[in-house]
């Protein structure tokens, strides 16, 4: 099978076909089925939300390219008259700087630096972009999700449900049939700033969003909350986590906040941190998808090891397109490329690894990759 993936490796790098999953099983009996908020997917590589999901062009770059999902950029909550309370995330920013990170224990990876924030033109643009999403979603070519960033109140304050109400109604409209799938961001600009200073605040954030959301729309909703990584310590994700029982599936963990520098970071100190979390994370909590610092196939196995069903990834579709292995296609099928199919570093390797040590069960003649998440925590 070694000798099988290196030719496969080898020939996608030229092309990858669309269907690789339907390969996948065929040729190496891997089955890379995932889930992304109750959503079962061909596999578990999605986009999380940001810079690269902003147009219909690139929405179709990843259907095309046969991407699992796409989270779009956070949009900005406002009320009917168009007040936004989080309208200090709606600034414009259009330099992304791809930079090297060393981390804490000196060891080189990717960030991306950026001063921006959430999505910065109308939201009705927002809705016509979220339609196209649909469109793809209906032909089954790529599962579209909204994101969205409501107002946060502060311990004495209430929650203003008009912005809640107007932004789920207008997003429910475009989105048409139940569920409105939706994920709600916590952002590292947020964990930066004082309104998440005080720990009681955000527990009650997280306790009361999930409701609030689903008061306010008038479909059902399937809710997944992008954790932040929280200026305290790894004991209070969980905290987090715990918190977040109203909520059908989080996103474990955004960026980390360097307060010298006022920027959002990843690299290595993130997926560090995240695994860290994860693996002392209690077993019963809603669904789980994985982001940070994934950059391998290998990567996304430790996520899943760690219990999450999916994972969404940014800054390993902007690293220099001399680091994919493969020579040609757009940057999305670069990257599944070098994520599926490396011969050391990929998907399938470490699936048929974990096979060859009986880490991993077969189950009808085949290795399950949700079975990695659901065995998480079981063996400890
Ligand atoms: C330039 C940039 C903009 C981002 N914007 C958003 C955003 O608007 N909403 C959000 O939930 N996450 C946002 N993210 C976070 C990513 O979706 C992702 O969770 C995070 O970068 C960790 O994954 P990575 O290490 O693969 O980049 C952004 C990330 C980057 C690099």
């Amino acid at each position: 099978m070694r000798s099988e993936l290196e030719r496969d490796f080898e020939r996608f790098k030229r092309e990858l076909p669309r269907d690789f999953p339907d390969h996948v099983r065929a040729a190496y009996g891997v089955d890379l089925t995932a889930r992304y908020l109750g959503e079962t997917v061909p596999h578990p590589i999605g986009k999380g939300s940001g810079q690269l999901s902003l147009n219909g062009g690139q929405l179709e770059d990843d259907a095309a390219a046969g991407l699992a999902f796409v989270v779009l950029k956070t949009v900005i909550a406002e009320d009917e008259a168009g007040a936004q309370s989080m309208a200090a995330w709606a600034i414009h920013e259009t330099r992304m700087k791809v930079e090297r990170r060393e981390s804490g224990a000196g060891r080189a990876g990717w960030t991306v630096t950026w001063k921006g924030r959430g999505w910065d033109r109308s939201l009705d643009e927002y809705l016509a972009l979220l339609r196209a999403g649909r469109e793809l979603t209906r032909a089954s070519r790529l599962l579209v999700v909204p994101s969205v960033k409501y107002h946060l109140p502060r311990l004495a304050e209430a929650f203003r449900d008009p912005e809640y109400r107007y932004t789920t109604a207008r997003l429910a409209e475009a989105w048409r049939e139940p569920p409105l799938l939706v994920e709600k961001d916590f952002s590292p600009t947020l964990a930066g700033d004082a309104l998440a200073g005080e720990r009681a605040q955000i527990v009650r954030w997280l306790r009361d969003v999930p409701e609030r959301i689903r008061a306010a729309s008038p479909l059902p909703v399937r809710l997944a909350v992008k954790l932040m990584n929280a200026r305290f310590d790894d004991a209070f994700q969980i905290e987090m986590m715990d918190a977040c029982r109203g909520a059908d599936a989080l996103v474990c963990f955004n960026r980390l906040f360097d307060t010298e520098q006022g920027v959002a970071y990843g690299g290595w100190d993130l997926s560090d941190r995240n695994l860290r979390v994860l693996d002392i994370a209690p077993a019963v909590r809603p669904g789980l998808t994985g982001t940070g610092n994934i950059c391998s196939g290998r990567m996304i196995l430790e996520y899943a090891r760690g219990g999450c069903e999916s994972v969404q990834l940014h800054t390993f579709f902007q690293v220099p397109l001399a680091d994919y292995p493969a020579t040609q296609g757009s940057r999305t099928q670069r990257a599944l490329h070098a994520l599926v199919f490396h011969p050391e570093d990929g998907l399938v390797a470490g699936m048929l690894e974990l096979g060859a040590r009986g880490a991993l069960e077969r189950r009808g003649g085949e290795l399950h990759f949700l079975d990695v998440a659901a065995r998480a925590h079981r063996q400890s």
